[in-house]
């Protein structure tokens, strides 16, 4: 039996599967463990099962001296030094696949809410300000007939243009293997989405200049990783309208404070990281995780792992 260390609660049943073939411990309670918690916890540990909300990294490795396998709940690994734990020879995992339609759902939710004013619309009509039908009032942006450009051509990216070629848009795209030029989608997109996974090459990716290259009745929407786009060029380019909007599903920081200074800037539509949030992606997630996990312990192939140089 390995001892696993989980580091919270997870939907479904996944955790009782992992609970009757090794030694779990479930980290309960509100929030992620602190720094100091997870790496006490992990210090006799074989296997962690972790989130996006935890670093594992050179320091977390050392305090885990008989780690053998980490699976994250989570796509994404960007929290996770790969180089690390390839070069210890532990493996890593993610759950893929499984999340691609709800985060796509997400993101074309996001490009809705926000092309039509959705959020502010249905906050007028609680507070009393709906008196009557206005030819002039409410007025959004049409989604039919205006042109996407998706930054990242994954399986989510992939997702959202079936989607969008669906509401009658033009899709243009753009990916490290090609499609049209950043500079060009940007210049061009009523709406820019992003889907790349967050690297070196991806952090800031958006900032400043390529807020202003961007049409100002543009919208941003980012379900990818918050640190892709440079907060502060953000706030700036909606503060002076550069752009018309943006809708985000993760930001940098997250998560934001309520006094955060982007919560100021006009036309913005922030909702706390759900893009998986579906009751069927995350018991998915849970379980894919753990399968994960089973398969490392039992030194099988593990069916998700991710290497240094990976790309999700
Ligand atoms: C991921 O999987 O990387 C998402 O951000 C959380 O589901």
């Amino acid at each position: 039996m390995a001892r696993v260390f989980v580091t919270r609660e997870l939907p479904g049943t996944a955790l009782e599967r992992l609970a009757s073939a090794h030694e779990v411990r479930v980290r309960s309670g509100e929030g992620p463990p602190s720094r100091g918690e997870l790496l006490e916890a992990v210090a006799e540990t074989d296997a962690l099962l972790c989130l996006l909300t935890e670093r594992v990294d050179a320091e977390l490795l050392d305090a885990a001296p008989e780690l053998s396998a980490v699976a994250n709940l989570a796509v994404g690994t960007d929290n996770i030094d790969l180089a690390e734990c390839e070069r210890r020879g532990i493996a890593v995992a993610n759950t893929p696949d499984i999340l691609v339609e709800a985060t796509a759902d997400l993101a074309f939710g996001l490009l809705l809410a926000a092309a039509r004013g959705l959020v502010d619309a249905a906050a007028d009509v609680r507070a009393g300000r709906w008196r009557t039908w206005e030819p002039a009032g409410w007025l959004g942006r049409s989604v039919g007939g205006a042109t996407i450009g998706i930054v990242g051509t994954g399986k989510i990216g992939t997702a959202v243009a079936r989607r969008a070629e669906g509401f009658g848009m033009e899709v243009l795209s753009t990916s490290r293997s090609g499609g049209t030029p950043l500079k060009e989608l940007l210049e061009r997109a009523d709406f820019v989405s992003l889907h790349c996974p967050l690297t070196e090459e991806t952090r800031g990716l958006i900032g400043a200049p390529e807020l202003e290259r961007m049409k100002p009745t543009a919208i941003l929407i980012n379900t990818a990783r918050g640190e892709i786009v440079e907060t502060e060029a953000l706030r700036v380019a909606l503060a002076d309208g550069l752009i018309a909007g943006a809708a985000l599903d993760v930001t940098d920081p997250e998560p934001l404070g309520a006094d955060h200074p982007l919560l100021d800037a006009p036309n913005l539509l922030v909702v706390p990281h759900i893009g998986s949030a579906t009751h069927q992606a995350r018991e998915a997630m849970a379980d894919l995780a753990v399968d994960n996990l089973l398969a490392a312990l039992a030194g099988r192939a593990v069916p998700n792992r991710v290497s240094a140089g990976d790309t999700v």
